[in-house]
């Protein structure tokens, strides 16, 4: 997308909140919604504050994930105005008034100081007010966090604009270049912390700017699913590398996974990476709309088990693997998650815009996303094969146990594990890997 054409989809998706929100609205008996970015707490006893994102409705509009004591009043037939918090201060620089598309859309105002929902509402019937806002905050006349219309805004979250969806690629080339630098510092023999700083550095990323916490797990640290912790020293000996690390680009998320064996990896890793990488294309492959996204969760357990048993890790059919339990010993997460302005973003779980529940199956409690795919969903496809000793143990002393090779799976052990994770669009003819975007799409 050129800069001509991302800025007319910038507009084009404005229209689209601006239109969707008129219908809500109406539809659930408001005149007005207020929208509150949120605001980081200082620590107990202290004057320092945690790293803050901003809530995702709010982003939605404003592509603004790190605004505190923003809000954002809209009302049908009238221009979004944008109240952002710009204190004239002496120790931080003031914020700098909102550019270009949103500045034209969305009516920027400066706070000179921190407002309550109260003094913006004045005497305005019928307001919803959303966010992390204190009910007493709110005058008696407005609504704080209306369920139903909470539940209809995550359904719009869902599905994603031409906008949204290039925000989201370029995120991804962002994180893909992090990956390469990531791989590179690996190969060099850096330790965690070291690969994390290359991968900002060649994101050009702040720690706190991140989607979420990038997970860099050398070795049997690769095993923990979101381990947080970044080692100084790299280990003599050197077998694995997870990486799961994205980058936010105008408030949207890349969450991108790859792994990669080191030159002291036993024979075994290479090729269940390799495997786990072919059953992933083969996931993606099958991506459409109308399809059933538990479905092909189940479906990842089968390519899972099915690789066990051909690398001889198990000595059992796919089916066995699969209904015995230990696939999901060995890949106890989801297939994967919708993704958007939240690296897990909302609606996943439900089966419309009312917000009716459509949960996981219980052997699949950590399965994030349960919806069928439509066309503009952008979602995560990340199998994995972990090893998670206190998982293993139960089968160890199980009926099973003659059917794992114990002796692989302790040799595979301080590899941690393996995850590979792609994003992907759905699209009126079945997907586009927002991971592998065309190389000549100017940035
Ligand atoms: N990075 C967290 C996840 O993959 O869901
Ligand atoms: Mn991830
Ligand atoms: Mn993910």
């Amino acid at each position: 997308m050129t800069s001509t054409d991302r800025d007319s989809a910038h507009r084009a998706h404005l229209d689209r909140l601006q239109q969707a929100y008129a219908e809500l609205l109406e539809r659930s008996g408001f005149d007005a919604v207020l929208l509150y970015s949120g605001h980081a707490r200082p620590h107990h006893g202290d004057d320092q504050e945690s790293s803050f994102s901003a809530f995702g409705h709010f982003v939605h509009w404003t592509g603004a994930p790190h605004q505190q004591h923003d809000w954002l009043w809209i009302a049908p037939g009238t221009t979004p105005r944008w109240f952002y918090y710009a204190p004239t201060d002496f120790w931080h620089l003031p914020t700098p008034p909102p550019q270009g598309v949103r500045a034209e859309c969305l009516d920027p105002t400066p706070l000179a100081q921190p407002t309550t929902a109260a003094a913006l509402i004045g005497a305005h019937p019928r307001v919803a007010v959303l966010g992390d806002v204190p009910a007493d905050a709110v005058p008696a006349t407005a609504t704080l966090n209306p369920p139903t219309l909470l539940h209809a805004l995550d359904e719009l979250r869902l599905y994603k604009d031409d906008y949204e969806s290039d925000c989201l690629r370029l995120a991804n080339r962002y994180a893909l270049a992090g990956h390469a630098a990531a791989r590179e510092a690996f190969a060099d023999g850096a330790s965690e912390l070291d690969i994390q700083l290359a991968y900002l550095a060649a994101t050009r990323q702040r720690e706190s700017e991140l989607a979420y916490q990038n997970i860099v797990g050398i070795n049997a640290h690769a095993g923990t699913l979101h381990y947080q912790h970044y080692a100084t020293t790299a280990p003599d000996t050197l077998r694995s590398l997870l990486v799961d690390a994205g980058h936010r680009h105008a408030g949207y998320c890349a969450d991108i996974t790859r792994t990669w064996a080191a030159l002291d990896a036993d024979p075994l890793f290479a090729p269940l990476i390799e495997g786990v990488t072919a059953f992933q294309q083969r996931l993606i492959a099958e991506l459409a709309p109308g399809v059933d996204f538990v479905a092909l969760h189940q479906r990842m357990h089968h390519y899972l088990g099915a690789l066990l048993a051909d690398t001889g890790v198990l000595r059992m059919s796919a089916e066995a693997a699969v209904t015995s339990g230990l696939t999901r010993a060995f890949c106890p997460h989801g297939l994967g998650h919708s993704l958007g302005v939240q690296v897990h973003d909302v609606g996943g779980r439900q089966h419309d815009a009312s917000g009716a529940p459509l949960p996981p199956p219980t052997a699949d409690p950590a399965l994030r996303l349960t919806r069928t795919l439509a066309p503009g969903m952008v979602v995560t496809i990340e199998p994995g094969l972990y090893i998670i000793p206190f998982l293993l143990a139960p089968f160890r002393d199980g009926s099973e146990r003659q059917a794992v090779d114990w002796d692989r799976v302790d040799r595979l052990a301080d590899h941690g594990g393996i995850r590979i994770e792609d994003n992907v669009l759905i699209t009126a003819e079945g997907h586009a890997n927002l991971t592998s975007a065309p190389a000549n799409d100017a940035r």
